[in-house]
């Protein structure tokens, strides 16, 4: 076959195969094959040489012409892929811009955050600063500074998460008043809202960890109607309305005397239920005047000075407030609990 032929033959198969290719890379193989560098065509080329010298510009016209023919093919046919990609592409990625946004939903506060900013409020508004301590105590803060010598039977009622070195898990939020007076001195009036840990068996009304609601009154002559008038103002505005309490004589190392202030179970009424174990009365705040020996581990002298403390406890507080009738919801991080709360 002459070489014109040749080049004619190619010209129709290879416009053929590209009209047949249906991939981007069959293009990219046809080219390579036939116009690229060691193709066909650089082949056909170097066949020059023995081209009659009188026809090798017609030759070289015919080379180039089927070159250019080949090119163009390819390149027609590169852009119809191209076109059809793109045009894939938009009809799958679309966006409907008229579509409703997705529902924000912006995080809200524990219900027991809630009870403790709302407290928080109204003790500052009576004077009270806030302040918090430590939850990794010093064995000294938790018992020795409050009165509770080691060897004291106290420290078996609160069963302890003890660590290294003399450190613990504090079991209340008492250390706080010691490191309140050290810091303030007298006169002084403090909360200290805080995390607690207790190693106890987790049931209904038990967690391991829980939080409390420290206060402490020091000043000249405070007198247990002091104390009795602030707890009073205290329930009246957590629970906005009058709620029957009764007043117990409580045991506290670091208090003398010492009392366990009841409020009637408002989830009941009285009536009993597994939070009030079945009493009609929910243990709600501890309290009593400050012992003489807690004055002195705080650095004030208690020939000048007295007051008094309660420790609140804000978990049970809130579970009174929501009904909630049981602890383990607070911690458990079910947002079909949570939600209810914003
Ligand atoms: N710290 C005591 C407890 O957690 C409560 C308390 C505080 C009692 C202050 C009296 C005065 O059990």
């Amino acid at each position: 076959m002459s070489l014109a032929a040749t080049l004619q033959e190619l010209k129709d198969s290879t416009a053929a195969r590209i009209a047949n290719a249906s991939t981007l890379d069959e293009l990219e193989a046809i080219r390579v094959e036939t116009v690229g560098r060691k193709g066909v065509l650089a082949g056909a080329g170097k066949d020059m040489a023995k081209v009659a010298k009188e026809d090798r510009a017609a030759m070289g016209q015919l080379l180039n012409a089927v070159k250019s023919a080949i090119e163009s093919a390819l390149e027609e046919r590169t852009n119809a892929f191209q076109a059809a990609a793109l045009e894939a592409r938009l009809d799958a990625e679309w966006m409907d811009l008229t579509a409703p946004a997705p529902g924000v939903q912006p995080g809200a506060l524990h219900p027991v955050t809630q009870v403790q900013r709302y407290l928080e409020e109204v003790f500052t508004s009576m004077g009270f600063t806030v302040l918090s301590g430590p939850e990794v105590e010093t064995e000294f803060h938790n018992f020795d500074a409050l009165n509770i010598p080691p060897s004291h039977p106290a420290r078996d009622m609160q069963d302890t998460f003890w660590l290294e070195g003399g450190h613990l898990l504090r079991t209340h939020t008492s250390p706080v008043q010691v490191r309140g007076m050290k810091r303030l001195g007298a006169p002084l009036r403090m909360i200290a809202p805080g995390r607690v840990f207790r190693n106890e068996e987790v049931d209904p009304s038990h967690e391991h960890t829980f939080y409390q609601l420290e206060g402490m009154m020091v000043d000249r002559e405070v007198s247990i109607a002091h104390m009795l008038y602030f707890m009073k103002t205290l329930l009246k505005e957590i629970f906005q309305r009058e709620v029957a309490v009764r007043l117990r004589p409580g045991y506290f190392p670091f208090v003398e005397p010492g009392f366990e202030l009841d409020i009637q179970c408002l989830l009941c009424g009285g009536a009993g239920c597994p939070v009030c174990k079945y009493t009609g009365w929910v243990e709600l705040l501890p309290c009593g005047l400050v012992h003489p020996n807690v004055l002195r581990a705080g650095g004030i002298d208690p020939g000048q000075w007295n007051g008094f403390a309660f420790g609140l406890g804000l978990t049970r507080l809130a579970m009174m407030r929501y009904g909630i009738d049981d602890i383990r919801l607070l911690q458990a991080g079910d947002l079909r609990f949570l939600n209810q709360f914003r």
